[in-house]
């Protein structure tokens, strides 16, 4: 038997003014994880969460909490992050190399490189890890893997949407870098964007193993059925 499937809920989906209610309701249903949407407005169109957020759910809940950083020079946060609690830190390989043309003023999205600068992005990753946390590397769906960091890693995202936002469509595209991790990778491979009933087997077929899910799980009527479903795809 493979390893078993695990839930990870993305509280950009969740009810703000009652975050704490969600969290309950998501340990309830059978979460493993709480994945932290932080966006800065520049990396990604869209403004959301910070280190004191993080602070604030952990008071709530002992689940592992995996702060994904939609930021530019994540690097300098990893120790904000940290002690606010997060126990993953997610750092998207965009930051880390030579932008593409189409994407290198400010206001153009979606950030893609083809040059991850593999000795910055595992400079990171090792901060990462020297502060006690597991260090992530995330890959827009524009982006190939970067092969040369999976050693430093303790897991990888793939994206299936360009980030920015809950409740988008997933893109297959994500599907062949979730089988090649598969054939080459030991660590957590997650996948975020898109995950619904009809949308995950195939991820999970791919290789993923983490299914992060905001808008299908928190749009449900039974967070539990949501959660049973997805696991049930192990
Ligand atoms: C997108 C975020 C995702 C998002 C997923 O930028 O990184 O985590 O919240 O939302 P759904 O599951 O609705 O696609
Ligand atoms: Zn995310």
């Amino acid at each position: 038997m493979g390893r078993p499937i695990e839930v990870s809920a993305s509280i950009l989906a969740a009810d703000f003014a009652n975050l704490e209610r969600d969290i309950k309701r998501c340990e309830a249903a059978g979460v493993a994880r709480f994945h932290i949407d932080c966006m800065d407005g520049h990396f990604v169109p869209n403004l959301t969460i910070g280190p004191v957020i993080v602070e604030a759910i952990r008071r709530h809940t002992k689940l592992p909490l995996e702060a994904h950083l939609m930021i530019e020079h994540p690097g300098d946060y990893i120790g904000h992050y940290a002690k606010a609690g997060a126990d993953i830190i997610q750092l998207q390989a965009e930051c880390y190399g030579r932008r593409r043309a189409a994407c290198g003023l400010w206001n153009q999205w979606p950030k893609e490189t083809d040059h991850v600068d593999a000795a910055a992005l595992c400079a990171d990753l090792k901060k990462i890890r020297g502060l006690g946390k597991k260090a992530f590397v995330v890959f827009n769906p524009g982006t190939p893997l970067a092969e040369d960091v999976l050693g430093t890693c303790d897991g990888v995202l793939i994206m299936s949407v360009n980030p920015g936002f809950a409740g988008q469509k997933f893109m297959p595209e994500a599907l062949p870098k979730l089988k090649r991790l598969k054939e080459i990778f030991k660590g957590d491979i997650a996948i975020d964007g898109g995950v619904n009933a009809q949308t995950a087997p195939s991820a999970v077929g791919a290789g993923a193993r983490v299914l992060i899910t905001a808008s299908y799980l928190f749009g449900a009527p039974d967070l539990s059925a949501v959660v049973e479903t997805l696991k049930s795809l192990g």
